[in-house]
């Protein structure tokens, strides 16, 4: 098992602690090959808002840096731990950066297959959030979210430790058992409203989105006998919702299209 740990702490630190922690519980079911990106230690820049990325495709980033080269570790791996403590009730700046870098892939998911392990440390407060929040970008690229720990530091030794201890385990354990799985995941409502929404968008504005769209029709999802982003079972009746709220959604576009060319204001 390929495991890819994303550590956004700048530093080998409580978070760091708590991704060995899982290591260890691990270790103890499979073999993995685990490798940690600290980061910190990469040549990671600030995205500079050109939206290019998103519009004409990652290869028209204007930065050149490691950041595709982190697209393709994250490939790679059975499994990524997406790690960051808490900074002002967020994630911290590097974890920042990194996702707003792979914005686009929230436009054009990939990762589907893929677990990922959403791991978090904190004082006191804004953990869930993170939690949250992370577990939504990850989601949005593809990932199947197994497993969430978010741990407390200790300014009382001895008062948190069975409550972390109990909480990584558990969170090594449904990672551990989703990296044997083969089969993918039942979508949730959410997921095929979703799917159906950003066919709708990349289709009826795919002037506005021609990378979004090229790739959408490239994965087959443009086809109308799509239903989602991968072939499993999907709910007939979230299906049925899916397919009206696109067709809503579409004629919604259109219209809006016609009164701006017509010059009608709302
Ligand atoms: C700049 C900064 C901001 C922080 N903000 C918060 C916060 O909003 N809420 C909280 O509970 N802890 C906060 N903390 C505490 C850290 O989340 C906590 O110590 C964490 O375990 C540090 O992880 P690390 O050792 O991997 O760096 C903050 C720490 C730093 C350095």
């Amino acid at each position: 098992m390929k495991v890819l740990v994303i550590m956004g702490s700048p530093r080998k630190g409580n978070t760091y602690r708590a991704a060995e922690c899982i290591r260890e519980i691990m270790q103890e079911k499979a073999q993995l090959d685990w490798e940690y990106l600290m980061l910190r230690d990469l040549h990671l820049e600030q995205c500079r808002g050109c939206a290019n990325c998103i519009v004409k495709g990652e290869e028209f980033c204007p930065v050149k840096d490691d950041a595709l080269c982190l697209t393709q570790k994250m490939l790679d791996a059975d499994g990524v731990i997406f790690a960051s403590p808490v900074y002002a009730l967020q994630v911290t700046g590097l974890m920042k950066v990194f996702i707003d870098r792979h914005s686009y892939i929230m436009h054009r998911p990939r990762f589907f297959g893929k677990k990922a392990l959403i791991l978090s440390t904190a004082g006191a407060v804004g953990i869930s959030d993170v939690l949250k929040y992370l577990e939504s970008v990850v989601h949005m690229w593809g990932f199947e979210v197994a497993g969430k720990a978010g741990t407390f530091e200790e300014f009382i030794p001895g008062t948190r430790q069975q409550e972390n201890d109990q909480m990584l385990r558990a969170a090594a354990e449904a990672f551990h058992a989703a990296l044997r799985r083969k089969s993918p995941p039942k979508p949730r409502c959410m997921d095929i409203i979703v799917f159906h929404g950003l066919r709708a968008t990349f289709d009826e504005l795919g002037d506005v989105f021609p990378a979004d769209r090229a790739y959408w029709e490239e994965k087959g999802w443009m086809k109308k006998d799509a239903c989602y982003f991968v072939d499993v079972p999907v709910n007939p009746v979230y299906h049925a919702v899916g397919v009206m709220l696109e067709k809503y959604q579409r004629r919604q576009m259109r219209k809006d299209s016609r009164d701006t060319n017509h010059g009608v204001s709302t």
